[in-house]
């Protein structure tokens, strides 16, 4: 899944064939026009006077694609909270020079308001908000699958209660192999998950919270990060593993449309 996100030629993000909005692979906020960049302004602006009308008020986005956002936002703030504005300083996190290079076109009039960072690790302490919009399910997963409850003899070593699925090659073909968990902080996270029966299949990001682990260095910043959620992701926790069926909730969709094998045309 990294690589098909994330291979500096063929990944679906990293190359930059991404595309959004109405001619693009699916919708966000943004591609409906500027409306959610004035409403995000609002509420920034609010932040901004909660926090004592500071002198320099950072916004960091990751996720950015285009800067379409960024320049929404920033348009709005200028000309309705001008003292805002001023005290403004925008941040992107951008490791794909692709995007970057569109972000700058995009952004060319705010270009004394905003500096490039290529990781989040580069990123100094802030005073601001840290925001997202459609990040985190862009990021790759851990599929797991669970064994089932084993009848083992009482002096058996005991199994492990999850398999990962792995991609493997059967001739030409891509497929699925479940394998042990390799990832010792992924085995750690299994611990956590309740048992399921057999053939019930799930998946874990470990990447966003990773990734939420390192927001936590906002001095005091505010994290703000929006996400449509599948109906099933909506659920707290223990109602989640509850549900029957257990099938993971990342989708495969070619122009729209399921395909018959999930490698079809993989990073397009
Ligand atoms: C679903 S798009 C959302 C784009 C935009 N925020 C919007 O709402 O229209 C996901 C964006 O996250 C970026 N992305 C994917 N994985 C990322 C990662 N691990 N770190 C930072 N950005 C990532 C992609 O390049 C893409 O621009």
């Amino acid at each position: 899944m990294q690589q098909a996100l994330y291979h500096p030629e063929h990944g679906y993000y990293s190359s930059g064939r991404c595309e959004i909005g109405r001619r693009g692979d699916y919708f966000t906020n943004m591609s409906v026009g500027p409306l959610f960049g004035k409403l995000l302004a609002a509420q920034f602006a609010e932040m901004w006077e909660r926090l004592g009308k500071i002198d320099k008020f950072v916004i960091v986005e990751q996720g950015a694609h285009h800067g379409e956002f960024a320049r929404d936002m920033l348009e709005s703030a200028r000309k309705l909270w001008p003292g805002f504005f001023t005290a403004l300083r925008y941040r992107i996190v951008e490791s794909f020079p692709v995007l970057r290079d569109r972000q700058l076109q995009t952004l060319a009039e705010f270009a004394d308001k905003i500096e490039w960072r290529t990781s989040i690790d580069t990123l100094e302490p802030f005073t601001g908000v840290h925001f997202s919009n459609e990040l985190l399910d862009a990021m790759p997963v851990h599929l797991i699958c669970s064994r089932g409850h084993v009848a083992r003899a009482p002096t058996a070593v005991p199994q492990p209660d999850w398999l990962e699925k792995f991609v493997a090659l059967n001739g030409n073909d891509f497929v699925f192999v479940d394998q042990p968990v390799a990832d010792p902080k992924l085995r750690d996270r299994l611990q956590n998950l309740p048992q399921r029966l057999g053939g019930y299949q799930t998946e874990v990001n470990l990447a966003a919270l990773d990734w939420i682990d390192k927001c936590r260095r906002a001095r005091r910043g505010v994290p703000f990060t929006s996400q449509r959620l599948h109906r099933s992701t909506s659920f707290p926790h223990r109602n989640y593993f509850r549900m029957a069926g257990g099938a993971a909730t990342p989708l495969v969709r070619v122009d729209g449309i399921k395909p018959s094998s999930s490698y079809c045309r993989c990073g397009s």
